[in-house]
């Protein structure tokens, strides 16, 4: 399977899907062994990916949606309008807190999210309104 190079346009689903399957193979995860992988698109239908990351000082690991946007932005994105998170096993790797509130970041109240299993069947689907209800905002700031 082809991982798609950072910032390289992609247009089909099941290319984002992909990618977030073989990223995850990539993911550093010794202490938790639990590998998550994130493939996400922005604006301009680019695809950027990104693995969880940990670190033996615990706290200071990175999740997989976060590392996916980092490379967004870097690559000068700001929006995000598709996400999938691949997890392992059949539970639905759902994001946790922190990346909630850094997906909204960048993301409309409607994006869809869906989270996959390592094969790529769809466990979840939900948008970010249904993860991050009410959810505190840039326009929060603006609005002050
Ligand atoms: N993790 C993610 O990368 N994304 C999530 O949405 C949930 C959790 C990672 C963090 C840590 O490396 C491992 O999964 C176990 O919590």
């Amino acid at each position: 399977m082809r991982l798609d190079k950072p910032g390289e346009a992609a247009m089909s689903d099941d290319k984002l899907i992909d990618a977030a399957i073989a990223v995850r193979n990539n993911a550093y995860a010794p202490y938790s062994r639990f590998l998550v992988g994130a493939a996400l698109h922005d604006a301009d239908g680019r695809l950027f990916v990104g693995c969880n990351t940990e670190n033996a000082a615990y706290p200071q690991g990175i999740c997989a949606e976060g590392g996916a946007i980092s490379a967004m932005v870097a690559a000068g994105g700001r929006r995000i309008t598709d996400l999938v998170i691949c997890g392992g096993g059949d539970r639905a790797c759902a994001p946790c807190g922190g990346c909630r509130q850094k997906i909204r970041e960048f993301g409309t109240p409607d994006l869809r999210i869906r989270m996959v299993g390592p094969e790529g069947d769809i466990l979840l689907v939900r948008t970010l309104a249904d993860l991050l209800p009410d959810a505190f905002g840039p326009e929060d700031l603006d609005a002050a």
